[in-house]
């Protein structure tokens, strides 16, 4: 018999950044990144943070484990195929949240059955049954996902997704996973499950909605107007391949056209605008200009007529207050006069616990940089701050380098390379320009095959004197990795961004060899079934 769609208001929010988002190609962050984001998350009032894969590496279970452990307030939630060695794994990595949540998926489209999965339709019910199951004797909150369900039977994914129920999920979970769909025949498919599904009523309902066709955000909004009161996405829309629904976007949709359809989130989206930085910031996936809400460009008005409309009345080109999603509340400013209690209550007013040596630390670049810059703004500070979250002392680090340039000169540099070991290797190179030099002599202080993929500069804030921010991506052992670098000085900045970029690559491969895993591997591994 058929049941009904949710009437609660309440849309809650799913970040699946750690998870979903850390898959991009390029993103490599470590477990102090992740809990810094998670953190940032919790912040911003999300209602569960994906925290990870466990069963994919020790280092994705220790992140989301130390996630589990210190972000108070979201659910948190480990993702699990339907084995029974990913599901321990997830839980294990959870158990010690006051709310912690297992994930597990398994595929329902034929393509995924026949191709992938090589099994039958009742294997898959069979799996589906069991891994619920067991999940639910560990903990009480467990989401299912028939995986590739847009391109899947309905009536077969009913079939799994009411043996999911019945054994016990508390939220079914309908991924448009390879973001094929659209809204009126997502509508139609979850209209159509509210109707197979017995109980269904009686749990979330939730949508996953990857970007291939820039319908994401589109699906996502057609599957909460159809009843589903859980949107899982990722601050930027970061995520595989295109990307999933980006959380600032839906978040904003459903506040702004409110009126359309009295739901909204439980988000404080004046820390929106903070949330994407971070998120840019330690993942080297830089925002584009013209996104929407976030993006540089998203309340700018160019034209004389907008500038004129907006300066006599705001709303005649602009529907959402920038202030709403904590864009332009940049009022921290402290000069070279701040000491080093001014710049601890500065950034615990952005939200960052820095005590003792990471306070020293700092002090130190913000004096270095409060030397050079007249004012040092929030966003200035953020940034520094990210910055030596990704400096990390057990990997390798840029000492000090040397460069000679000019339009009569060839140029050339030298670089100090801190290594792991501690010791310090010098490297020395020509090239095209300061920059490509300076690449030329880390590549020469540590000896490594690697080919740079992609360079981009910014400016922190407006202004002569503004931050650097330079973004590396770069191929070496197989992998892609990125790095970002600050400073007042740009080549500085890019010297920063070079080595991050490799140490995170050769620290993955150096991982990757350790535990004996492939990167394809890492994302899909292989375990035996339950
Ligand atoms: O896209 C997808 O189907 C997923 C599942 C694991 C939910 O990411
Ligand atoms: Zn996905």
């Amino acid at each position: 018999m058929g049941t009904t769609p949710s009437d609660s208001k309440r849309v809650e929010i799913f970040d699946t950044t750690l998870r979903d988002g850390e898959q991009s190609p390029g993103i490599s962050l470590n477990t102090q990144e992740k809990v810094e984001i998670a953190h940032q998350l919790a912040r911003l009032g999300v209602d569960v943070i994906e925290a990870g894969f466990p069963i994919t590496s020790p280092g994705d279970f220790e992140a989301v484990q130390a996630i589990a452990r210190e972000v108070q307030g979201p659910v948190i939630c480990g993702l699990a195929r339907t084995h029974k060695a990913d599901i321990d794994a997830a839980w294990n990595s959870i158990k010690d949240s006051d709310r912690p949540r297992i994930h597990t998926f398994i595929s329902t489209s034929d393509i995924h059955i026949e191709h992938q999965l090589q099994t039958t339709h009742s294997d898959v019910k069979g799996q589906a049954k069991a891994a619920v199951a067991l999940s639910k004797s560990l903990c009480e909150d467990v989401e299912f996902s028939p995986m590739d369900a847009t391109r899947a039977d309905v009536e077969f994914t009913a079939e799994v997704c009411a043996i999911a129920v019945a054994e016990g999920a508390t939220v079914i979970n309908i991924p448009d996973t390879v973001g094929y769909t659209t809204p009126e025949e997502y509508t139609a498919y979850l209209h159509r499950l509210y109707e197979l599904v017995p109980g269904l009523d009686g749990v979330t309902v939730s949508v996953h909605c990857h970007d291939d066709l820039g319908l994401a955000v589109a699906n996502s909004y057609a599957g909460v107007l159809a009843g589903a009161r859980q949107v899982e996405c990722a601050v930027n829309g970061i995520g595989e391949r295109a990307g999933n629904c980006s959380l600032e976007e839906i978040v904003m949709l459903l506040r702004t056209r409110t009126d359309e359809h009295g739901l909204d989130t439980g988000l404080d989206a004046t820390e929106l605008a903070r949330t994407s930085r971070m998120v840019s910031r330690l993942t080297g996936y830089p925002v584009q200009p013209n996104k929407a809400i976030v993006g540089r460009n998203a309340f700018a008005h160019e034209s004389g007529i907008h500038q004129d409309g907006v300066l006599k009345e705001r709303t005649t080109y602009e529907i959402m207050d920038p202030t709403e999603v904590g864009l332009e509340s940049n009022s921290i400013v402290l000069g070279k006069h701040s000491g080093r209690h001014a710049l601890r209550d500065a950034l615990e007013q952005l939200g960052f616990q820095v005590e003792g040596g990471a306070l020293n630390q700092a002090f130190k670049r913000f004096k270095e940089i409060a030397d050079k810059k007249k004012q040092v703004t929030a966003l200035d500070l953020e940034a520094i701050v990210s910055d030596e979250i990704r400096e990390r002392a057990d990997s390798y680090g840029l000492g000090w380098f040397e460069v000679s340039a000019g339009s009569r000169i060839e140029p050339r540099a030298r670089v100090a390379v801190r290594m792991p070991s501690g010791e310090e290797s010098i490297g020395e190179s020509g090239g095209d320009g300061p920059i490509d030099a300076i690449f030329g002599a880390i590549r020469a202080a540590i000896p490594t095959e690697c080919e740079l993929r992609s360079f981009t500069v910014s400016a922190v804030t407006e202004g002569e004197d503004a931050l650097g921010e330079v973004t590396v991506m770069l191929r070496a052992h197989g992998r892609l990795a990125s790095g970002q670098g600050v400073a007042t000085d740009i080549l500085e900045a890019s010297a920063r961004a070079y080595v991050r970029a490799l140490s995170n690559a050769l620290d993955g491969a150096a991982v990757r060899e350790a535990e004996g895993v492939t990167q394809d591997a890492a994302q899909l591994p292989a375990t035996p079934g339950p």
